[in-house]
């Protein structure tokens, strides 16, 4: 298979006005990736994501060393014609609403009136902002401006999306909601290229990562090999009690392995707070408030949901309607 993305040695290094250099931001970096995958640039702050995404979209130019994309140089229009691009800060026309915004960027790209209002309406919906479709981008949250740069960089239908630290800003059902979403694009045959500093933010929609570290390659493969620790196994168990615990401890300790540790099965928060809020959101992205007691209410304890249905807005519907209307 033909790689997506490949680099040889490639090396920046910034110069100052002088040309002098000033830092060697990336080292020798090889890259080969195969088409239909998401793949993650890992690092902290300064280790050279950035500057590798900039040199693959031609924006700067290597020191040393050699890009392509889909086997031509980036500077190249028809390796960019199949590109989109979320960047580290998206700058947009403050006065215009997300489906002018949309709809500016159709222009750019010679679309049809109507194929980029149709593009724009789907993307729009396909993000969640379709109750937020006409509100000036300049009353828009941090998440919903990412929302909307995430959008922009799919609006041509990018076979390669290559996003900058997409889930920043967001919280963590935006969290989700965007790996979801990166999941659904690799299953249409789409390639990923992602950067972040949150390891453990991304590592589970990664098929590959690349970790860089002041900008030499530290690690590189498959997020299983790398994370997978040989010879230790977690077992969850169904309708265990201590006597199960105790019978299965016994067993493993005949055969001469042994049970490191032993814990009740507990979900991330992450998992958490997207099993609550998902369950009491309405297909309108408001809350639900009594739905989501009622979710909540195995995970609250039972003084707090009486206590929230005291409030005057949940004990008088009327006053609840006037309060949903305010927040209108
Ligand atoms: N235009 C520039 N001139 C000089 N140095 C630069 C320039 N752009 C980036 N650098 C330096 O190159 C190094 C890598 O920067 P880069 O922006 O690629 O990091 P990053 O991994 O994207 O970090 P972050 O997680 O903070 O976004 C840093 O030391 C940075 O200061
Ligand atoms: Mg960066």
């Amino acid at each position: 298979m033909t790689n997506i993305i490949q680099s040889e040695g490639l090396t920046k290094v910034y110069t100052d006005f002088w040309g002098r250099p000033k830092r060697r931001a990336l080292e020798n970096l090889n890259l080969n990736i195969e088409p239909g995958q998401i793949y993650g640039l890992l690092g902290p702050n300064g280790s050279g994501k950035t500057t590798t995404i900039k040199l693959l979209l031609g924006l700067i130019f290597p020191t040393k060393g050699q890009v392509t994309i889909d086997g031509l140089p980036p500077s190249n229009n028809e390796s960019r014609r199949n590109l989109g691009f979320l960047p580290e800060e998206s700058y947009f026309y403050e006065f215009m609403n997300a489906e002018q915004t949309l709809e500016f960027f159709g222009r750019l790209f010679g679309m049809p009136k109507k194929e980029r209002r149709r593009r724009s309406r789907e993307l729009i919906e396909w993000v969640g902002l379709e109750n937020d479709r006409k509100r000036k981008l300049k009353e828009y949250s941090k998440g919903m401006r990412r929302r909307v740069g995430l959008a922009q960089a799919l609006f041509n239908d990018p076979k390669l999306v290559i996003l900058d630290e997409p889930t920043s800003g967001l919280d963590p059902l935006g969290h989700r909601d965007v790996k979801d979403k990166l999941i659904e694009l690799r299953d249409q045959g789409k390639t990923i290229l992602l950067s972040s500093h949150l390891l453990a933010d991304i590592e589970d929609v990664c098929d590959q990562v690349h970790v860089l570290y002041q900008g030499k390659t530290i690690r590189q493969g498959s997020l299983a090999d790398l994370t997978s620790k040989p010879g230790l196994y977690d077992l969850t168990i169904q309708s265990a009690n201590p006597e199960i615990l105790e019978a299965i401890t016994a067993a493993i300790t005949e055969t001469g392995a042994s049970v490191l540790s032993q814990n009740p099965s507990r979900e991330t928060l992450e998992a958490f707070f997207v099993r609550i809020f998902r369950a009491g959101k309405k297909r309108s992205e408001r809350y639900d408030r009594k739905k989501l007691l009622e979710d909540l209410k195995d995970d609250l304890d039972p003084a707090a949901v009486d206590g929230a249905k005291d409030t005057p807005a949940a004990a008088d519907p009327a006053a609840e309607k006037n309060a949903e209307a305010a927040k209108e």
